[in-house]
């Protein structure tokens, strides 16, 4: 596993976002053969999208043959709720790029049949050939997507109950109101994330400096499911100095000092 130190916030997203624009310009992709991407919600992803979105203004990079999976969805909220992330995509990233609607992929919370749903995003994924880049963030227990503690590392594409921890961080986007937050959540699995060709988790902030210790240092376990990024071939992480103050001194001087280079990724 990489992990890649920046100063500060900005300066992670425009990394990132540079990176994935880099990504999919080498990809060359085609309307037969397009570049697949994961994607988050969450804060920590809207400064790569407003970079993502400058760099496509510029005509630096095109998603005309990209196709997107967002990573999760609560139950229960209609796409046009303001807390919904099909609300939150379109309103930070897709309604200001050249994607084309029918490439967004994002679970639907409504469904009527929630496991059907599940079952044919991960038919879906399978069917395009699976995920070249899988774009996340992390929770302070350590989760990714909707992975909370002690989830299969194995798991598919699902429904999953939401810890009162997740479901209280996620209260700011809801007035601050713990009773709005949805309880259950469709997320796509570890096994699914896992199955990427390319992993990149993004963190920014104190308070996830604990959860990537965990990451990095820690042994793997369900009980910090982005530690699972170990096993990985090809994933990194990208995170500011104060997301990277529980490090050891140790861990931070040999990553600093490794210039990032995909040869040396695993
Ligand atoms: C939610 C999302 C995750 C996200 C996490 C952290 O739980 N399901 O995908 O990584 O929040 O969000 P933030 O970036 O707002 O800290």
């Amino acid at each position: 596993m990489r992990v890649i130190i920046k100063k500060n916030y900005d300066d992670c997203s425009i990394w990132v976002a540079n990176y994935v624009a880099d990504k999919i310009n080498a990809a060359k992709p085609t309307a037969a053969k397009p570049f697949v991407i994961g994607l988050p919600t969450g804060s920590t992803p809207v400064g790569v999208y407003r970079e993502l979105v400058k760099l496509c203004k510029a005509g630096a990079v095109s998603f005309e043959n990209v196709v997107s999976f967002n990573m999760d969805e609560y139950v229960g909220l209609p796409h046009e709720h303001p807390c919904s992330y099909w609300h939150f995509m379109h309103d930070n990233f897709f309604n200001h790029i050249d994607i084309k609607p029918e490439n967004i992929n994002i679970l639907d919370g409504m469904a009527a049949d929630l496991s059907k749903e599940c079952a044919d995003y991960e038919q879906k994924i399978k069917n395009i050939g699976g995920i070249d880049l899988f774009l996340g963030g992390i929770g302070e227990n350590g989760h990714i997507a909707f992975n909370e503690p002690g989830t299969s590392l194995s798991s598919r594409t699902r429904i999953k109950r939401l810890t009162k921890e997740t479901r209280e961080a996620n209260a700011r986007f809801f007035d601050g109101d713990l009773e709005q937050v949805p309880r259950l959540a469709l997320t796509v699995g570890v096994g699914t994330i896992m199955d990427a060709r390319e992993i990149l988790i993004m963190a920014s902030g104190r308070h996830k400096a604990e959860a990537l210790r965990q990451t990095v240092e820690g042994g793997v376990s369900h009980m910090c499911t982005a530690s699972v990024l170990q096993m990985h071939q090809y994933a990194a992480i990208v995170c500011d100095d104060d997301a990277a103050g529980e490090f050891s001194s140790r861990i931070v001087d040999y990553f600093k000092d490794i210039e990032y280079s995909e040869l040396d990724f695993d």
